[in-house]
């Protein structure tokens, strides 16, 4: 996939907040941690350093959502983090972000902590972050 197709994802999908642009797509995807796991209308960005893992970022086209795609392709981002050698994954969501928090409960992940008023979307309106994690070994 690539980075512009991300970036047409990606905008798609994060209506709220400013979306990542083709360049930042090229740009993370050049980091030697990062790695990329991939299906037809949905991707996931992942960064392994020192046994720990994060999930970058994770998108399916709207249209697409609902049909496991999004699961598949967090359980992809654990194998290839596995591979890299990571013991942990973590992430971070937006509090306000129900289907993404639900999907990273049904597959393991329990929250960590929070960061209050992290986020701000357009309209200036400010959500908690939650950060999530998961032992992978
Ligand atoms: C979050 C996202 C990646 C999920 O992808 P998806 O392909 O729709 O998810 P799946 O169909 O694989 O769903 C897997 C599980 O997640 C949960 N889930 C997903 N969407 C949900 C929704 N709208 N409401 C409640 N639970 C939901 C369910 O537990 C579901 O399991 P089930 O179908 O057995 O009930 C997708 O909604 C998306 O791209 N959202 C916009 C981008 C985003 O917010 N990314 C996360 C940023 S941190």
């Amino acid at each position: 996939m690539t980075p512009e197709e991300m970036a047409e994802i990606h905008a798609r999908c994060f209506t709220a907040q400013r979306p990542w642009s083709a360049d930042e797509f090229s740009a993370l995807r050049a980091g030697t941690h990062v790695f990329a796991c991939v299906r037809e209308r949905g991707f996931a960005l992942g960064r392994a350093i020192a046994g720990e893992a994060e999930l970058l970022t994770i998108a399916v086209s709207p249209e697409f959502q609902g049909r496991g795609i999004g699961r598949e392709l967090l359980e992809s981002f654990e194998e290839a983090a596995r591979r890299r050698g990571a013991l942990r994954a973590f992430l971070e969501v937006c509090a306000a972000n129900h289907p993404a928090i639900a999907l990273y409960r049904a597959c393991g992940y329990a929250e960590a902590g929070r960061r209050a008023g992290y986020y701000r979307d357009r309209d200036g309106k400010r959500a908690d972050a939650i950060l999530m994690h998961k032992q992978l070994a």
